[in-house]
């Protein structure tokens, strides 16, 4: 039996043949290009986020019941990995600020209705995480582990790093809580400055909806976090006064 192949094992020739550019070849190479670099980027952001997702379904899953000894270090794992992840997909927003806005011009009316805002993974995503109104999975997961080892977030926060493994976990996912936040900023102002005030393929008013959309994760965490600021004040008051 033949040995597996690289092209095999990773279907390299069906990954290389998803990149259908729309663009008529009336037009210019450069434009086609153009639309092709657009396709690769939001091709390869799905891709990422398919991974991020599961990563932090994998978190919320290690931090649910059953509990097991060693779920704080898996549920860290996968945590600390999307941060990673979060930053590569950064990276694919700024590579598109590199996309030439005539040429982008030309090919976007064949997107017709076509927007990221339809993208179900992302959705996903926001759920998993919450916004600033709402808690996500992942939080009500950690709420309910440090619970269980008989221990309120509150108390973990204030701990700091005496609280151990929780607290690394609290650091991690405001971490991701960021990365989400700085994708979003990323691509608030890639939008603005390929589209302007222009409205979305998507139908909305584009970067007032988008700007409308920037949200942080993990309000209480941060509010419970704010407590340390008090408790270190107040222990150097004591301090000062004893
Ligand atoms: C030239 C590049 C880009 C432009 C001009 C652009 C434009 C827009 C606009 C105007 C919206 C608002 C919805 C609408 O009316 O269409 C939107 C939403 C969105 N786009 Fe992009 N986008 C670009 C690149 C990307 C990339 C690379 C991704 C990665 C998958 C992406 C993912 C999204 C997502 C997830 C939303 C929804 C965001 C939310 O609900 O907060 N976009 N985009």
């Amino acid at each position: 039996m033949a040995a597996l192949t690289y092209a095999d094992y990773l279907n390299v020739d069906a990954l290389l043949g998803l990149q259908e550019t729309r663009t008529p070849d009336s037009a210019s190479r450069s434009v086609i290009q153009a639309e092709h670099f657009f396709i690769v980027t939001h091709q390869s952001c799905e891709l990422w986020l398919k991974q991020v997702t599961i990563d932090l379904d994998a978190a919320a899953e290690a931090m649910a019941p059953p509990y097991g000894p060693q779920d704080e270090e898996l549920a860290l794992e996968f945590l600390d990995r999307t941060v990673e992840l979060l930053r590569v997909l950064h990276g694919q927003v700024i590579a598109l600020e590199k996309l030439p806005l005539r040429h982008f011009a030309e090919f976007r009316p064949y997107l017709d209705g076509a927007s990221g805002a339809q993208s179900a993974q992302f959705r996903l995503l926001a759920q998993l995480l919450g916004g600033d109104r709402q808690q996500g999975r992942l939080y009500r997961a950690f709420e309910q582990l440090a619970q269980h080892r008989g221990i309120s977030v509150a108390e973990v926060c204030v701990r700091g790093p005496g609280a151990g493994v929780l607290n690394r976990i609290a650091d991690s996912l405001l971490d991701v809580a960021n990365g989400y936040w700085r994708w979003k900023m990323t691509h608030l102002a890639l939008v603005s400055k390929m589209v302007g005030n222009r409205k979305g393929t998507g139908g909305s008013t584009g970067v007032d909806y988008l700007a409308r959309r920037v949200t942080l994760p993990f309000p209480e965490l941060r509010q419970l976090r704010a407590q340390v600021h008090e408790k270190v004040l107040s222990d150097g008051r004591d301090g000062a006064g004893g």
